[in-house]
């Protein structure tokens, strides 16, 4: 079924599944179109040839000066569009030549289909672990005056309604050429009327779902700072207006990438819509020597005729078997508690004893030492960069600890951020220029440290000797990689000046390398990434490390929505959620126990407080609650995950379901935000059930048996009302034997 063909006779492609066709034809002067991207068809005959409109004030492509009017490059819907030649919308390229041009001519000059996917040389590419599982399509463009090679790859993969695209640049000639734009993917659309989503946001509140109508113009969304950034996720989708939580069609682009990138959507003046992802075009310059090649990152594009749940559930299943190692597909994830929000950096060898003990006699699986156990470090003004053991906080050092930890049945984790110096480390004192630092300017400080210049073989080999050591000789579990502030003054003391241009993505792939080295090294290590929360959330980092801290809010109502948000995007065993104190320290909002574990539960579980001040009543509750974690997480962590209620708009509600593969066990969560007195009496309805399976439906307050179909048409109600603001209730559904 899956299938790349090339008709010689038109010059069209057409790369299909059982779920979608993506068409596209090299057209009379060598250029390449775009026909269609969508539901698959059967076959194609040329019927969505681009029609010969003449356009007024459209620039007539060069061998058409003698007459031809009808043919204009700037309105044609093309596979990758490149500056210069007419094309007047947003460009996937840009690149100055020697002599000071900017114009590119790619034309087509050939392709090749190979089996499985042809990974990138410096950055993190999809996966497949037996070739027949995809196939990949490298199309070959030639800009022959300056002999330059653009190799655009799409690969289709067996059962996915996914295709992931990616651009490169090779020179072969003998001038150096400067990119100064190079997006991994642009898709033009025929004139629709589509909707914009976004995942938009900033620390604390990331993936805020966001919806608008495309109008006529540029809407521009991207990240300067160096990282993906809490501010905005690289993730769009197009759809239709109508298109809702379940029926209609959409489209979701997603950069495999982590650092600065730039996405942009533009209706043209006749409709059409451009869709482009790549990397950060502003302050961006790569130079491009004779016999070297750029490449661009990975972008996975995704189709749903299902509206966002379609999509949501498409990249979920994507991510966990072509992104995120596949060993951790299923692997079940222990339930932790992080020290961070119970004693931040003031603890004590024995206080972190007494949280184990406690941890353990609850249940929970792993504890992980947050920030502050390295250097001299009490706050967060010095010793990033110095990763060596406080032993006037740890007298008996990190093995003490982990061997604690073991000697309770509990795996031990431990936070790190190697991207960062403080100024106040004996690594910055020994390597000032260490630091990405613009030269004569002040250092600015941001969380009062530096980032480290990961672009430099030197600073990578450091740290990774530094990590080593610690990884060697502790016993150590898990990994929480951290970072905490973006790029400003993006430039290396090492880099010459026509290549600073080149820093913010070197670090990138600088901080790629040490990932991979690192976590290569350590496989039985399970690594869990971090950036001020869920500041670098994406398919970049997800391909080196399973999970990510979805955000530093742990507030129950905070996270209905940065959860929901990050749903539709990101798969649930990728999202740490946490149980933490009330009043919550980011929105200082009073919630229960019991509604702050069931917003947790719809993650990676795990707390985040001082366990040694629970009361006995909150440490009956928490162990049940571990315990029903526990039982339930495979469905959760591994099953298919339906959103109900979006909590976004004028909603006062959410609603979430987690179904196993054959339908005979889901787990319901419901939420209601605020009380309100005569509230409506509110029904709500499931999803993906079996019609005549019978069901046993159980919460703490009800249990009742329904089929399928009832539960799925009919509904039931939310009974008893809640009484009082911020309340969950969670039911366990369960095929009953015949
Ligand atoms: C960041 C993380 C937190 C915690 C602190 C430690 O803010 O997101 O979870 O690890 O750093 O400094």
């Amino acid at each position: 079924m899956l299938n790349i063909s090339f008709n010689e006779a038109t010059r069209t492609f057409h790369l299909s599944n059982i779920h979608i066709s993506y068409i596209m034809q090299v057209e009379q002067h060598n250029i390449l179109t775009h026909t269609y991207f969508g539901r698959k068809v059967s076959g194609y005959h040329q019927i969505a040839q681009y029609p010969e409109i003449s356009r007024e004030f459209e620039v007539n492509f060069a061998e058409n000066r003698e007459g031809d009017r009808a043919y204009s490059i700037g309105t044609q819907l093309l596979e990758f569009p490149v500056y210069g030649t007419g094309d007047f919308r947003q460009t996937a390229c840009l690149i100055r030549h020697e002599d000071g041009t900017t114009v590119s001519d790619f034309r087509y000059v050939g392709h090749e289909i190979i089996e499985g996917t042809q990974e990138l040389s410096q950055l993190p590419s999809v996966y497949v672990e037996d070739v027949t599982e995809a196939k990949t399509l490298i199309i070959e463009l030639r800009d022959e005056l300056v002999q330059l090679t653009l190799k655009l790859r799409y690969t289709i993969f067996e059962n996915h309604p996914v295709i992931v695209r990616s651009a490169s640049i090779e020179n072969s000639g003998t001038q150096t050429s400067f990119i100064e734009k190079i997006a991994s993917m642009s898709l033009d659309f025929p004139e629709r009327q589509f909707d914009l989503i976004q995942l938009n946001g900033a620390w604390g509140r990331e993936r805020m779902l966001e919806r608008e109508r495309v109008r006529t113009g540029i809407k521009l969304l991207d990240s300067k700072r160096g990282t993906s950034s809490h501010h905005q996720t690289p993730f769009i989708a197009l759809c239709d207006s109508d298109t809702t939580e379940f029926f209609g069609e959409i489209f979701g682009a997603q950069l495999i990438y982590s650092g600065s990138h730039e996405m942009s959507v533009e209706r043209d003046p006749f409709g059409q819509v451009r869709m482009l992802l790549g990397i950060q075009s502003t302050g961006f310059r790569w130079q491009l020597q004779p016999g070297e090649q750029f490449e661009a990152p990975e972008v996975m594009i995704a189709f749903s005729d299902k509206g966002l749940n379609g999509l949501s559930q498409a990249n979920h299943t994507f991510i966990k078997q072509h992104i995120i190692p596949r060993r951790y597909a299923n692997l079940e994830r222990p339930v932790l508690i992080n020290n961070w929000e119970g004693t931040y950096f003031d603890f004590t060898e024995q206080k972190l004893h007494a949280i184990i003990d406690e941890a353990s006699q609850l249940g929970l699986e792993l504890f992980v030492l947050d920030d502050g156990w390295f250097g001299t470090r009490n706050d967060d003004n010095s010793s990033l960069g110095d990763w060596h053991i406080n032993y006037d906080k740890l007298p008996k050092g990190l093995n003490g600890l982990a061997n604690y930890t073991h000697s309770k049945q509990m795996k031990f984790g431990l936070w790190v951020e190697p991207e960062m110096i403080s100024q106040n480390s004996h690594l910055f004192r020994q390597h000032s220029d260490w630091a990405i630092q613009a030269p004569h300017r002040p250092l600015s400080l941001g969380r009062g440290q530096c980032v480290i210049d990961m672009s430099r073989q030197e600073v990578r080999d450091n740290i990774f000797g530094q990590l080593c050591a610690i990884l060697d000789t502790v016993e150590i579990d898990y990994i929480k990689w951290d970072m905490n502030r973006h790029l400003s003054e993006a430039h290396s003391l090492a880099l010459s000046a026509e290549q600073q241009g080149e820093l913010p993505h070197r670090f990138v792939l600088g901080v790629y390398d040490l990932m991979k080295r690192i976590t290569t090294r350590y496989p039985n290590i399970l690594f869990e990434s971090c950036s001020g929360g869920g500041g670098r959330f994406d398919l970049g980092i997800l391909r080196y490390m399973p999970q990510t801290w979805t955000s530093d809010n742990t507030d129950a109502i905070a996270r209905l929505f940065i959860q929901y948000g990050s749903s539709l995007a990101f798969p649930i065993n990728s999202m740490a959620a946490h149980v933490s104190a009330t009043p919550n320290h980011q929105t200082h909002r009073h919630t229960s126990l019991a509604m702050r574990a069931a917003v947790a539960f719809a993650g990676v579980f795990g707390y985040e407080m001082d366990l040694t001040e629970l009361s006995q009543a909150d440490k009956e509750i928490i162990s049940r609650q571990v315990e029903y974690y526990k039982q339930h997480r495979q469905l959760i962590q591994s099953g298919i995950f339906t959103r109900l209620i979006s909590p976004f708009g004028d909603s006062n509600e959410c609603a979430w379901q987690f179904s196993n593969r054959d339908k005979t066990e889901h787990l319901v969560m419901y939420y209601q935000v605020l009380s309100h007195a005569s509230y409506p009496a509110k029904k709500f309805r499931l999803r993906n059930l079996c019609a005549n399976t019978v069901y046993r439906v159980t919460s703490e307050e009800q249990s009742f048996i329904a089929r399928g179909d009832e539960l799925m048409h009919i509904g039931f109600y939310i009974y008893p009302q809640f009484k009082g603001d911020f309340q969950a209730r969670v039911y366990h559904v369960e095929a009953m034997k015949e």
